[in-house]
């Protein structure tokens, strides 16, 4: 989603910019700009990716202030117009987030001539004209809150006083910085660390007012704040590909110890059983690892969990009171929707989250947080911070020891599945199926290929397949089947029989107890039985997404259309 990043300080902006907006890549992004100043404010955008931006600076320009920004569309196309930094009249500024009621602002603004298709340049204009009434910003920015329904974070820079940038957010994550080179707002903490590793968490509808010299923030009513500085622990070399080839890979084989570290460091976990009524709330993978946990809770807690997408969950009527308690997955901690649920129901429930972004807007937001151990996850499509988001849910039903499944994990490492993913990787379609637990992995395997390598890959439970979807079974039409359970190893095969009798080219994961020699599969992955047997389950289907988006030259950790953060609804 998008990134901001704005500089003012002693190095030339124009690297600093570029080198900061490469950081925030991870998000996902499908245009970039920046503004910079010299005697007067520059802006250069450009459709794609950044080495398009780059082509069009000169890097040795003198300037030592600008704002940055990779734009994840919205409203308008991914096109050179619709990029930021937008500018009307004197201001000249880069947001991240959504305006909800820009058409309604526009129509207040008849007097600005449009140059995009946006959201944010309504709000350029808005301030510009708030300017004219009274040529003040942090008190035009003071009064955004009651004007501007949505989400925001800004980054501003005026004409008129050339050697400060302005700041703001509401709903989405903005960071400020001070090093020793200079000042910095950025999106996310990552974009900072080169520099220092030092930073402030701003709070919705905090205002900063930076120069090279000096840097201030202000609450809505103007008083100066005195925050708190926080420190990232984490290893900044760590946020480099290594000897890996994508973040994605690396990620993958970094489980065995974030898994053990998230393990070590989560022994006290809340008691689940005081609960009468589970809800687990998240998108995508985060989602898939709330359905992984309804199977654990139910069967070793006994207590009812419903699992809910958080852009449904907040719509609909929740049927919660103070004895459910209501868990809160996500990676970034950001997203949008996943936030607006934790606000909607923190009051009538017991929250709690299991995050993986330290002091992220869901972690403050629930009542008690369980940080995952994954570290930065850099690759979109996640691998690591999913597996870790698993263990915690599991650990919270069985409380078992992990050093046996983690050598499990580590031999299963050793195979690269590659020679599975050759046999993949030129189709179009896919079907994954399974049945209760192996369905649940199937739906995570499904969106993994899907998201990098952009095969149409459906997941069916594997006793629906034939109340429709089999109609799409044909000749050499690949399946991946799993079955890891021992209950309803029989039931799935019958399934696979009836793919395998319409041709299908049959890719068969299963565990070394259940494993048999038969005719009803023509690639077979044995995997070792374990308790935690979904965060071995993972490991080949992991990898076979990444081989085949691998053997289809596709840009594995920055897939198109994708984000990482998605902080819009
Ligand atoms: C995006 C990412 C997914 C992720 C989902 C939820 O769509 O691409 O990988 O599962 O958001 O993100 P969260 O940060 O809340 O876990």
């Amino acid at each position: 989603m998008c990134g901001i990043y704005c500089y003012v300080g002693k190095k030339k902006a124009i690297p600093v910019l570029l080198d900061g907006l490469a950081s925030l890549e991870y998000r996902g992004y499908d245009s970039a700009g920046i503004a910079y100043v010299t005697d007067k404010i520059n802006i250069i955008k450009e459709k794609g990716r950044l080495d398009n931006l780059k082509k069009l600076l000169d890097l040795n320009t003198d300037t030592y202030l600008g704002i940055g920004h990779t734009r994840w569309a919205t409203h308008g196309k991914p096109n050179k117009k619709n990029a930021h930094p937008h500018h009307q009249g004197k201001v000249t500024l880069v947001h991240n987030g959504i305006i909800e009621n820009y058409q309604e602002l526009k129509s207040l603004l008849k007097e600005y001539k449009f140059k995009s298709e946006t959201d944010t340049e309504v709000l350029c204009c808005l301030i510009d004209k708030l300017l004219k009434e009274n040529n003040n910003i942090l008190k035009v920015l003071s009064k955004l809150n009651e004007l501007v329904k949505g989400s925001y974070a800004l980054g501003i820079i005026l004409n008129d006083d050339l050697n400060n940038i302005y700041g703001i957010k509401k709903n989405s994550p903005l960071i400020l910085a001070k090093s020793d080179i200079g000042n910095f707002l950025a999106s996310d903490i990552p974009a900072i660390l080169k520099y220092t590793n030092e930073y402030i968490l701003l709070d919705d509808n905090n205002i900063v007012k930076m120069s090279k010299d000096e840097v201030k923030i202000y609450d809505s009513k103007l008083n100066v704040l005195d925050k708190k500085i926080n420190t990232f622990d984490g290893d900044i070399n760590k946020i480099s590909k290594g000897k890996y080839e994508h973040f994605l890979l690396k990620e993958i084989y970094e489980q065995p110890d974030v898994l053990y570290k998230t393990y070590l460091e989560n022994q006290n976990l809340p008691d689940l059983k005081k609960y009468n009524k589970i809800h687990i709330v998240g998108c995508g993978s985060a989602y898939h690892a709330g359905l992984v946990g309804k199977y654990y809770i139910e069967k070793y807690c006994n207590i009812e969990v419903n699992v809910e997408i958080a852009s449904e969950y907040r719509y609909k009527n929740n049927f919660i009171n103070k004895n459910t308690l209501v868990i809160f997955i996500s990676q970034s901690g950001e997203t949008a929707d996943t936030l607006a649920c934790v606000k909607k129901v923190k009051d009538k429930c017991d929250t709690l989250g299991i995050i993986n972004v330290i002091d992220s807007s869901i972690a403050r937001e629930v009542k008690n947080v369980i940080y995952t151990k994954a570290g930065c996850e850099i690759a979109v499509a996640t691998t690591k911070a999913y597996s870790c988001q698993i263990l915690v849910l599991m650990m919270m039903a069985l409380k078992k020891d992990i050093t046996n499944l983690i050598s499990k994990i580590n031999n299963l490492l050793k195979n690269d599945y590659e020679e599975i993913a050759k046999k993949i990787y030129k189709s179009e379609h896919l079907f994954y199926i399974g049945r209760d637990i192996d369905y649940y992995l199937a739906l995570e395997g499904s969106l993994k290929l899907k998201e990098i390598s952009y095969i149409h890959s459906e997941a069916y439970a594997a006793g629906e397949l034939k109340h429709g979807t089999i109609s799409l079974i044909e000749k050499n039409t690949i399946v991946i089947a799993i079955a890891t359970d021992k209950d309803l190893v029989e039931k799935t095969i019958s399934n696979i029989k009836e793919v395998k009798a319409r041709g299908a080219y049959v890719i068969y994961i299963t565990t070394n107890s259940l494993d048999q020699e038969s005719d009803f599969y023509d690639e077979k992955i044995v995997i070792e039985e374990d308790i935690y047997q979904p965060l071995l389950t993972i490991i080949p289907i992991q990898l076979i997404a990444y081989h085949v988006a691998k053997l289809r030259k596709c840009d594995i950790d920055k897939p198109k259309n994708l984000a990482k953060s998605v902080t819009v609804e």
